[in-house]
């Protein structure tokens, strides 16, 4: 077991941003979890667990021990005749387990693919797309108590998810290490393509859904030509959570943004229900009509296909591109009296 000490983490960010670790550690195997949590470097220092960085923003060096998530397998625990129960360790790529799925002709995943990130990672923020959101496909969640180092299992329901939320982002942060996820997936075709872009898209290419992997690739087609690719522009994806507001907020809106794009269809509503109430407004109108889309501004700026996806252009650091986001909120908030939340998480 091999504690490192001063560990350069800009490559294992997708923001690409350079930061150091006091500690870090490379978890391969469960078996090593005891090890580690006797370590002084551990018991003694403020913890991060790291997947693939995806949903994070190093505004500054780590003074504690960063565990990177690698533990790997994908295994089939039961099946009958519908469903079919996936058990997927903590560090296997979350699109690798969405390739598994389609590729066994399983549906549930399919939506949800090429979001960057690790299995264990998915879960703490809920990730979602295109109508689906992990929580509709999750069955239980295998987690370490830091505490004490006790092995506990997380129905769906003690996972208390709501949109890019659960638990484990409230009450239970930092006191649980998600080791691995065990889903469960159809073995009969139910797809999920009411969402209007994917709609749009299909319609675009003439394309016929047959099979899950069909919904997969069109997925990937629309994510790679809306989302930059964080190996070639440094980025997390959404950097804000979409806003949610009851009827009178969204009357009052209108009434002074007649123009405002707003949802309440069947397939958002569905999705968990936002803090503020079931009608979704996206956060890219509100970003792109304050004048930030495909602003640069030095090393970062907003993306030009997407308002939501701040992107580092090369050598930004974390307090340039947290300073953009403050930015970004303030004007939102005196145009629209909406206050914009991040989505990824600050160190
Ligand atoms: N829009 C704009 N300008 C923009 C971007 C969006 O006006 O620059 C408006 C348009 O009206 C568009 C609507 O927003 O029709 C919806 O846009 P899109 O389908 O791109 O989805 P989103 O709501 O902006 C969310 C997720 C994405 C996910 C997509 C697709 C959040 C914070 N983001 O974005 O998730 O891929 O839906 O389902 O909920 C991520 O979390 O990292 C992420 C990329």
């Amino acid at each position: 077991m091999e504690i490192l000490k001063n560990y350069d983490l800009t490559k294992l960010n997708t923001f690409g941003v350079k930061a150091f670790a006091k500690f870090f550690f490379e978890l391969k195997e469960e078996k090593d979890l005891g090890g580690l949590f006797l370590s002084s470097e551990f018991k003694n220092n403020e913890k991060l667990f790291l997947g693939s960085g995806s949903n994070i923003l190093f505004t500054k060096d780590f003074d504690g021990i960063v565990i990177l998530n690698s533990l790997k397998g994908i295994s089939i625990l039961k099946e009958d005749e519908d469903f079919v129960y996936i058990r997927a360790l903590g560090g296997e790529k979350w699109h690798d387990l969405v390739l598994f799925s389609v590729d066994n002709g399983y549906w549930g995943m399919e939506n949800l693919s090429l979001i960057p990130g690790t299995v264990g990672a998915t879960p703490v923020q809920n990730i979602g797309a295109y109508g689906v959101e992990i929580k509709d496909v999750l069955e239980n969640i295998e987690a370490y108590s830091i505490e004490d180092g006790q092995k506990k299992v997380f129905s769906n329901k003690e996972c208390e998810f709501g949109y890019r939320e659960s638990a484990f982002k409230n009450k239970l942060k930092g006191k649980y290490f998600i080791s691995a996820v065990v889903f469960k997936l159809h073995k009969k075709e139910k797809k999920n393509s009411d969402y209007k872009a994917l709609q749009d898209y299909l319609k675009e290419n003439n394309l016929e859904i047959k099979t899950s992997k069909d919904v997969s690739d069109a997925i990937i087609e629309i994510r790679r030509s809306k989302l930059p690719n964080p190996f070639v522009l440094g980025n997390a994806g959404s950097f804000f959570k979409n806003v949610y507001v009851n009827e009178e907020k969204l009357k009052e809106l209108l009434n002074i943004f007649p123009e405002m794009p707003y949802f309440t269809e069947p397939s958002f509503t569905k999705v968990s229900e936002g803090k503020g109430g079931m009608i979704k407004i996206p956060a890219g109108f509100l970003i792109e009509m304050c004048g930030w889309k495909g602003k640069k501004v030095g090393n970062v700026g907003v993306h030009d296909k997407q308002a939501l996806v701040i992107v580092n252009y090369g050598g930004a650091t974390g307090e340039e591109i947290k300073k953009l986001s403050e930015d970004i909120i303030s004007s939102v908030y005196s145009k629209f009296g909406l206050k914009l939340e991040r989505e990824v998480n600050l160190i």
